[in-house]
This record gives C-alpha cells, sequence and structure tokens, in this order.
C-alpha cells in the first residue's frame, strides 16, 4: 500500500524534461528569474515585455498611470493598432501565407484561411463598416456564431478604433436588447442563421426581436453573414455582409490608437440584476493576451493552437481572435458542439488537425468522460492523440479526478495541463502553471504569471497566512485589467476596490494557498455569482427575470447546489401569486417557468431545480435566509440557526420536491 507521502508524491508532475528544455519560460528558476525581475521593478517589467511583444506606432514613455486610481492606465502615451499587430504584423514578417485559421463547421467541412487572406478580408469589413459611417469610438454589437466571419469582424472593429460588443449566439433578444441599448451600439453584425448539432438555430430573427424591443434606436445598420441561407425577414436597414464586401478595397489604413482607447466591452454578471459592460483597453490588453498566448501554452512556430471556448465569452476574445493571431499562431476555430456527431467529436479533430496544444473547459472534459465510459467508440483511447504537447482548462475548478483522466487519456500522461485561473475583468490569464516550468498538482492552478500580484488576504486586506483560505486579491495592477464598467465608474469602484481592501483588486473568488508549496487552489464565488458549466451567472438575474413573469410569479429566490456535470446547478425557490402547486401541476408550471428564463435571458440561465414554496425562509428584518436554501437545494441536513427566521414553518415545506 501507498504511503501517504507516497501518494502525495505521485500526484505531483514535474515538467516533461524534453518540453522543459525548449520552453519559452524553460525550468523553474527561469519563473522565478522573471518573478524577481517583476518584483524588483513592475513597471520596468511590463514595459519590457510591451515592447518585445507588441508593435508601437509611437513608442509609450509613460509605463503605469495611477493618478485616478483606481481606474489605471498602462503605456498611455504609446499608439498601435490591436488588427495591425494581429495581421499585417505577422504578414510583414513572412508569415502571410502561414495558416491562421482552420475553421471546421459544424458538418465537418474545413476551410483554411491564411494570415493574409484573414487580413484582406478584415479590410474589406473594416472598410464596409466605414461606409456605414462607423467611427473611431463607436460601438459596434456582434452577434454571430463561430466563423471566420465573426474573427474577422472583430478585427475590422479594432481596425477601425470602433469598440466591439460581442454578444454570445445564446443569449435572447432580451439580453442582447439590454447590452445593444447599454451600450448604444451604432451597428449590428450578425447572420441568417447558426448551425450547431446538425440544426439550424436562428440568430437574425433574434435581433429583429431584439431590436423591435425598443432601447435601440442608435442601430442604423444591421450587417448579415449568409451562413445558412435560411428563409429570413429583410428590412431597409439590413444588408449582405458578402455584398457589401464585394465593393470594398482589400487594404485599409488602420487607426492608430492610444494604448488606453477601448478595444471591446463584454457583459458579464455581477451580484445584481444587471450585467455589467467590462471595458477593456488596446495596449495592456495586446500585451497580456500575447504574453499569456506564448508562455502559458509554451507556443512555437509549428504549434497548432485550440481553444474551444466561443467568441462570446473573453476566452474566445483573448485565446481566440486576439492572442493567437497576436503571435502568429495556426489555430483551429469551430463552429459545432462536442458531441455531435458524437462525443468523439473533440478527439477526431485533434487527429485530423494534428492539434499540438488544446484548451477546453472542465464541463466539457467531465461530459465527455461520462460519455467514454458509457460509448467505447467515442473514447479518447480509439483516436491517435500523440500530437499533443500542452493541455489547458478554464472557467471553473477542475476536481483532480477529472483533472487525472484528462491527463491520462487525453494527454498519454506526457502533456502538462495548465489550470488557467483568471476572469473576464481580468482579460487573460493571471495564475497558472507555465508547461516547462511548474511541477503541477491536480486541484490547483499552482502560482501567479510573472508580474501578477495574486495574495490571499482577510476582509480587511490583510494577508491569510498559507494553509487558510480567505479572499483572492490582486494587490498590483496589470496590463490586462478591466478599466471600468462601462457608463459605471462608482459600480466599478465598489465592486472592485472596497474601501476596506486598501487598494487591492477583489477578484470575488475565495481561494487558499497550500503551505509547502503556495500553490493556489480555488474555493469559488464568495458573491451572488454562480458557475454553472463555466458560464458566470448571477443568482439576481435569474431572481429578476423570474418575478418579471408579474402574472405568476411573486418572488423568487435563486441558489448553486454543487452539480457532477455542470459544477454547479440553478434552484429556484418560487412562491407564486396563487395557490403552491403539487404534482403534476408543479411539474408543468416548472416548465413553463424554465422556459420564460430561457426566453428572458437565455437556456443557460434555466433553473435546473424549481420548487415551490408558501414563503421563503427570512430573518425578522425581512432578509431571505440564502445560506439555508443553498442547504436545501444540496439535500443536506440544516445547520445554520433558524432560532432568527420569521417563519420557520416554511423550511418542511421547502424540503419538499415535486
Ligand atoms: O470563479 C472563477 C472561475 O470563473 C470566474 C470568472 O468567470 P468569467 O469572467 O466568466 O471568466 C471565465 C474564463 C476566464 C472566476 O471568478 N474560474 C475561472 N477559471 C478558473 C476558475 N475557477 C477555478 N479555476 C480556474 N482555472
Amino acid at each position: 500500500m501507498n504511503s501517504p507521502d507516497r501518494q502525495l508524491e505521485s500526484s505531483i508532475y514535474p515538467p516533461p524534461p524534453a518540453l522543459a528544455q525548449h520552453a519559452h519560460v524553460a525550468g523553474r528558476a527561469a519563473y522565478d528569474a522573471l518573478v524577481a525581475e517583476a518584483e524588483e521593478d513592475h513597471e520596468a517589467y511590463w514595459a519590457r515585455l510591451a515592447r518585445e511583444f507588441v508593435h508601437w506606432k509611437h513608442p509609450f514613455k509613460k509605463v503605469l498611470g495611477s493618478e485616478k486610481a483606481p481606474h489605471y492606465s498602462w503605456f498611455e502615451d504609446g499608439t498601435l493598432n490591436v488588427s495591425w499587430n494581429c495581421l499585417d504584423r505577422q504578414v510583414a514578417e513572412g508569415r502571410g501565407d502561414k495558416v491562421a485559421i482552420v475553421f471546421e463547421a459544424d458538418d465537418g467541412q474545413v476551410t483554411r484561411t491564411t494570415y493574409a487572406q484573414l487580413l484582406a478580408m478584415t479590410c474589406r469589413l473594416a472598410n464596409a463598416l466605414k461606409a456605414q459611417g462607423v467611427k473611431k469610438g463607436d460601438r459596434v454589437a456582434i452577434y454571430m456564431s463561430m466563423s471566420v466571419e465573426a474573427v474577422a469582424a472583430m478585427q475590422a472593429c479594432a481596425r477601425i478604433g470602433a469598440i466591439h460588443t460581442v454578444v454570445f449566439g445564446g443569449f435572447s433578444a432580451h439580453s442582447l436588447r439590454d447590452r445593444i441599448a447599454d451600450t448604444g451600439a451604432v451597428l449590428l453584425i450578425t447572420a441568417d442563421e447558426q448551425l450547431r448539432g446538425g440544426k439550424a438555430l436562428p440568430l437574425k430573427a433574434i435581433a429583429d426581436e431584439a431590436l423591435a424591443l425598443g432601447g435601440c434606436e442608435a442601430v442604423r445598420s444591421v450587417i448579415v453573414y449568409r451562413r445558412t441561407g435560411g428563409a429570413i425577414a429583410w428590412s431597409a436597414r439590413d444588408h449582405w455582409l458578402h455584398e457589401l464586401m464585394a465593393t470594398q478595397a482589400e487594404h485599409c489604413e488602420p487607426e492608430w490608437v492610444g494604448a488606453e482607447h477601448p478595444l471591446f466591452l463584454l457583459y458579464t454578471s455581477g451580484s445584481t440584476g444587471k450585467p455589467k459592460g467590462v471595458q477593456h483597453s488596446s495596449g495592456g490588453y495586446l500585451v497580456q493576451a500575447a504574453v499569456t498566448m506564448k508562455w502559458t501554452f509554451d507556443m512555437h512556430d509549428d504549434d497548432v493552437f485550440w481553444c474551444t471556448a466561443d467568441i462570446g465569452w473573453v476566452t474566445g476574445h483573448s485565446y481566440i481572435a486576439y492572442g493567437p493571431l497576436a503571435i502568429g499562431a495556426t489555430e483551429i476555430v469551430f463552429e459545432g458542439v462536442p458531441t455531435y456527431p458524437d462525443a468523439g467529436r473533440f478527439w477526431k479533430m485533434i487527429e485530423r488537425h494534428k492539434v499540438t496544444v488544446f484548451y477546453t473547459a472542465p464541463t466539457a472534459i467531465r461530459s465527455l468522460i461520462k460519455a467514454a465510459e458509457s460509448h467505447a467508440e467515442v473514447h479518447p483511447d480509439r483516436f491517435d492523440l500523440s500530437s499533443l504537447r500542452v493541455l489547458g482548462s478554464v472557467g471553473e475548478p477542475i476536481n483532480p479526478a477529472a483533472w487525472e483522466w484528462y491527463h491520462r487519456n487525453v494527454g498519454g500522461g506526457r502533456c502538462p495541463i495548465v489550470d488557467t485561473w483568471w476572469q473576464t475583468e481580468t482579460g487573460a490569464q493571471m495564475i497558472t502553471p507555465l508547461p516547462g516550468a511548474t511541477k503541477l498538482v491536480p486541484g490547483s492552478c499552482t502560482l501567479p504569471f510573472p508580474g501578477i500580484a495574486a495574495a490571499i488576504v482577510d476582509e480587511l486586506g490583510e494577508d491569510v497566512p498559507n494553509g487558510q483560505s480567505g479572499l483572492l486579491v490582486i494587490k498590483k495592477p496589470w496590463p490586462g485589467m478591466i478599466r471600468t464598467i462601462w457608463g459605471d465608474d462608482e459600480r466599478y469602484r465598489s465592486s472592485y476596490y472596497p474601501a476596506e481592501l486598501r487598494g487591492y483588486y477583489l477578484a470575488g473568488d475565495g481561494a487558499a494557498r497550500d503551505r509547502a508549496t503556495g500553490y493556489f487552489t480555488i474555493g469559488g464565488r464568495i458573491d451572488d455569482v454562480l458557475n454553472v458549466s463555466g458560464h458566470r451567472m448571477g443568482t439576481m438575474e435569474i431572481e429578476s427575470a423570474l418575478v418579471a413573469c408579474t402574472e405568476l410569479v411573486a418572488e423568487a429566490a435563486v441558489v448553486g447546489r454543487p452539480d457532477e456535470t455542470s459544477g454547479e446547478a440553478i434552484c429556484a425557490f418560487v412562491v407564486l401569486k396563487g395557490a403552491r402547486p403539487h404534482g403534476e401541476a408543479a411539474d408543468k408550471l416548472a416548465v413553463q417557468l424554465r422556459n420564460w428564463v430561457g426566453k428572458e435571458i437565455g437556456p443557460i440561465a434555466k433553473p435546473k431545480d424549481i420548487r415551490f414554496a408558501d414563503n421563503l425562509p427570512k430573518t425578522r428584518s425581512g432578509k431571505i435566509m440564502r445560506r439555508l436554501l443553498r442547504s436545501v437545494a444540496k439535500g443536506e441536513a440544516v445547520t445554520q440557526d433558524v432560532s432568527t427566521l420569521e417563519n420557520p414553518a416554511i423550511l418542511q415545506q421547502l424540503f419538499e420536491t415535486h
């Protein structure tokens, strides 16, 4: 039998020597040297990387601007163009004929787009946007599925200094309207339909519905990418993307913008009902996206990178639309879903395209484990995955069992797994192993990226010793950081820089560091935000959606409970205006409310459990006791003190399932 020490030993994975030898950050000593360089002079370190990784039209002199803290600036007096860095520069450096994007469609068809072609496409699209009157600083909404055109649309906005806001194609008309209205977008780029899992799903029809809801009056035109050719309604403000592009030149002079010019807004959930428009910069963002891309994945010129995220999330921004192109890499863009035509799709694609670096989410891994266990033909061992060198994980904690399976069955026991912790707000990876330098421990995202001052503190900002849990904070500003919440500076300051925390950035996650190694383990959110299949959902957002069903719902409380596949599942406790339903009537109402939430926010926000009650457990001062609801949702015994409960009899009722 293994002694406990041996068990511990066996769950530590040192970097594979062959990989470490040629890695950009080769060995722990190289990592330590970078950390020391950053600690000695934080600004000089990031300035060095900014010069190495990004081409500046006018070089910056000023590095970090703290005058308006906590609204920091980076490289403020430098000018650049993000799309020039991602495309023109690659062509200029001899990568014109290198494949930038290998696109695999839902039905398996493959298209290859070189850097020169992507540049030409981006320029035509940028010229088309200009012809529609889009100017520097204007907001452009993008509601598209995974496609080369979507990446080109983002790059085209960057090229002319327009600020894009990509809205995930799974969001509802209401969610799309809210985002368009909040940003004041002047133009919307969408597609007729999207193809996922063999089905054509509407995009243009939802976009039309969103615009008809009101609040989007600033939108002057809608550009439609023809993906399926399915029938769609057409109005005077609509234009086909291919028709607009056909008449435009292949050259478009980039708009050189200041480093702080906003590159994009991306909405994410917080602890109120209203999603936050996270504002990112051009210069600092690009620097960190490029450096992390190269070091975290140890990218070399012949690598084939595949990030399975959607461009609607931050991972799709930093590690599909910008990071890979900024370092001249070849990447896969996949239109479909991991389970179509069967759950071997990812493995088949890795084999087909000889993917070397693969970056996905724990939820996907967990669901593919389940599938592989019941259907041998979709087990990764049926595929040749020998091209893989490095594996990555993002979006939620990866449990050690899933980690080990991923390592053994996908990585053949030879590929390091980089478990990358970061957020929409951080812009790029923050705490992560570097594959040639960091010993891995399953379940831990290990150590901060060099130059990131991550720490764990208590509620007053006091350092917490290793071995104890606390609040995850970032003590010093970093280049890729959020600049503000669009239109709400005050919410930015109070959410991320609360007065008690001495000027540290509050990530909103609980975490602990290992006593011996200092390795970080993320415990999950400390606020009312859930992580469902790696998607961030605000409980208040779902509650607002439920109570917006004014005909039926009097009150609602939403909490999370652990779920084997999705990490967390959404549980809603609902008080109806009418009598509490039972049996079939309750089931029917639950379906109705689930669909309602799907329509209000999007299918990803549909509660898994809905329980009806005559009342919600409240304190005498009227506060809903959420901790108690969380215990009920988990089905565990209530250990909290319920003596302050205004209506103790409600507890029994809450435990009843329907
Ligand atoms: O709770 C953390 C979790 O995802 C949150 C950020 O979500 P979002 O802004 O949607 O960005 C996801 C993609 C970067 C974090 O506050 N999270 C993200 N990565 C990890 C993680 N939790 C544990 N381990 C990770 N590697």
